[in-house]
């Protein structure tokens, strides 16, 4: 297999095969300190050292643990440090011991650690933090060999101030005291970037057998009934999958601050409370994070290059959840909104980032994640259903997960296996060369299959009229339309629409101060392009309240086009970064330097 260029670890030498967790947290001097201990598995003869990965860790020293419990210190030494990769730690282990052990604490601007006053949660009652581990953030947090390709089980012992509940990617118990005393396992082996904690003041709401929500006590309510239908997401992806192999499947809400929008952290996916509209109308996101429980978290991307094995079946896989759960039409709304974004997308895209499997040269572990991976890897499987019909693919997919399952893989292997158990099995229906296309080459093929939607051909008619002033704003039928269908609509207004048009549809549909922030972020991106300054306050709320990047980045690129624009935006920025996660920070930070950057037209 490929070494992963986004690691320091050599697991072809020495692999860990399982962690040990002792971690305080501590709220005043945000840092998790304590020791974590590895377990080792020394593959070469000639090893006689364990590079791990780290980022900011405050190492304070390393020991190799004897299986009859007997403690040596062992010398070690960071290498240089990267801006991307952080600094190999280097130790010295000639007796290669099974156990080596390391103590450290983390640094307050941890990459995968949010550390929240009481006054960023919705009940102000009680601190709050929370990891994000994808991509390579896990070794901001844990010193360990931070690749998709290595896996390994866990267990942990995690000290919290009492009353604070703590939460992992793990099996827990949801009905423990709130004694400041929390154990936690994970018995299924899973790779770095599915580690995850959070602590804060959280209630629990059961939403099925297996199933729960936890979240801020204001807010755990609105988000059980959001989430109502998840056990049958759970019990319908298994139908056609297989069995859900992880035991529970609890949700987490989190702040606003959180930088995305799911993550699919094992027993416990993390989600934005942007969801939580009242209608269930955006809850596919807990398909898609499900969905990882099989294109994931069992059959894993073993580099960050191959990712698309994760985020490509995965949208599928969400797709077909949603259908099941909440009928075709809405299915094929959420499929054809993602293939219109990713056309329109794909034309600034770089012809190497175009290809499902992109060459690896000089790629960055955050490159591959974005619209190509999940819409073009989900459009690659929709394609293989129109070619071998839905009973073939749901059989192949359902044997893939079996086969791989609780391994890390790369394109090639799902390839390989593709060719000898779908393709040569059933000839006539697929050419490989089509197959390799598809992966290797950039763009969407021409023959690629749309699904079809009358509701979204009725929006396309109603836009047309409405912008061609054959109708006005308060003649659109918009009372009818669901989230989907508004942002079909939003999405596919000119880039620059006419400010009379804006003021109308403001007028006729109160969009300024929607509390739904997909509407909300492709209203406010075409106010501001469009010229309707009066919607900027509205927006820069949205700005400070919202830290996830898919919501908020693309308003402040939207300000930065205008001298005016960019200065609203960096007043919004200084009173809003101090609460933004240190990804949203550095996000926004960029987009304002690269402005500043240019010379001005
Ligand atoms: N695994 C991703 C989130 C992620 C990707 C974190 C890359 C870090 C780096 C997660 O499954 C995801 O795709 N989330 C989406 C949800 C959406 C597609 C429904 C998101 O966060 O917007
Ligand atoms: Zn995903």
């Amino acid at each position: 297999m490929a070494t992963d260029p986004h690691s320091f670890a050599q697991p072809d030498r020495v692999r860990m095969t399982h962690l040990d967790l002792e971690l305080a947290l501590d709220f005043a001097q945000r840092q998790l300190a304590g020791h974590a201990t590895l377990r080792l598995d020394w593959l070469a003869p000639a090893a006689a050292a364990l590079l791990l990965d780290t980022r900011d860790l405050d190492l304070e020293r390393v020991e190799a643990v004897t299986a009859d419990g007997q403690v040596q210190t062992l010398a070690w030494s960071l290498g240089a440090r990267d801006e991307k990769l952080g600094r190999a730690l280097r130790i010295e282990a000639p007796q290669r011991p099974a156990h080596v052990r390391i103590h450290y604490r983390t640094s307050a601007h941890a990459s995968g650690l949010q550390w929240l006053g009481p006054e960023q949660t919705a009940d102000h009652t009680a601190p709050f933090m929370f990891s994000q581990s994808e991509a390579i953030h896990a070794r901001s947090w844990v010193p360990l060999q931070d690749t998709p390709a290595v896996r390994f089980t866990y267990a942990a012992h995690i000290r919290a101030p009492r009353g604070l509940r703590v939460v992992m990617s793990a099996l827990g118990e949801a009905g423990h005291a709130l004694d400041g005393e929390f154990r936690f396992a994970q018995p299924h082996p899973v790779p770095s970037y599915l580690l995850a904690i959070a602590a804060g003041a959280l209630a629990v709401r059961d939403t099925g057998p297996r199933s729960a929500v936890y979240a801020e006590p204001s807010v755990v309510e609105l988000a059980a009934r959001e989430f109502a239908d998840t056990e049958r997401f759970i019990a319908s992806t298994e139908q056609l999958y297989g069995p859900y192999r992880w035991g529970r499947y609890d949700l987490l809400v989190l702040p606003p601050s959180f930088p995305f929008g799911g993550m699919e952290n094992p027993n416990m996916t993390f989600a934005t409370p942007t969801v939580l509209v009242g209608d269930k109308s955006l809850v596919s996101l807990v398909a898609h994070e499900l969905a990882h429980s099989w294109s994931g978290n069992l059959v894993t991307a073993a580099t960050w290059r191959d990712i698309w094995l994760n985020e490509g079946f995965t949208t599928y896989v969400q797709d077909r959840i949603t259908e099941a759960v909440y009928g075709k039409a809405l299915a094929d709304e959420e499929a054809l909104l993602a293939a219109r974004d990713l056309q329109k997308k794909l034309p600034v895209i770089a012809a190497n980032l175009q290809k499902l499997a992109p060459d690896p040269d000089g790629l960055a572990a955050d490159d591959t994640l974005g619209v190509v991976a999940y819409h073009k890897g989900a459009w690659f499987l929709r394609t293989l259903e129109a070619r071998y019909g839905r009973q073939l693919l749901d059989a192949w997919l359902r044997g893939y997960f079996d086969h791989f399952a609780y391994c890390s893989i790369c394109t090639e292997d799902m390839l390989a296996y593709l060719k000898a158990s779908l393709v040569d099995r059933h000839p006539g229906r697929m050419g490989w060369d089509e197959v390799l296309a598809w992966v290797y080459q950039p763009g969407i093929p021409a023959d690629a299959p749309l699904p079809e939607s009358p509701r979204f051909a009725m929006i396309d008619a109603a836009r047309h009229d409405f912008l061609a002033g054959d109708i006005d704003a308060a003649g659109l039928d918009a009372h009818a339309w669901n989230t989907q269908e508004w942002m079909y609509f939003l999405d596919r207004l000119p880039d620059v629409a006419p400010l009379e048009k804006l003021e109308q549809l403001d007028a006729a549909w109160q969009l300024t101060g929607t509390a739904n922030a997909e509407i909300g972020m492709r209203w406010y991106v075409h106010a501001i392009a469009g010229g309707y300054q009066a919607a900027w306050p509205a927006a820069g709320e949205h700005m400070r309240r919202i830290g996830r990047l898919y919501l908020t980045t693309p308003l402040y690129k939207a300000l930065a086009r205008t001298p005016a624009g960019l200065a609203y935006a960096e007043q919004v920025y200084a009173t809003a970064s101090s609460g933004y996660h240190p990804l949203t920070q550095a996000a926004v930070a960029a987009i304002i330097a690269d402005v500043k950057s240019l010379p001005r037209a």
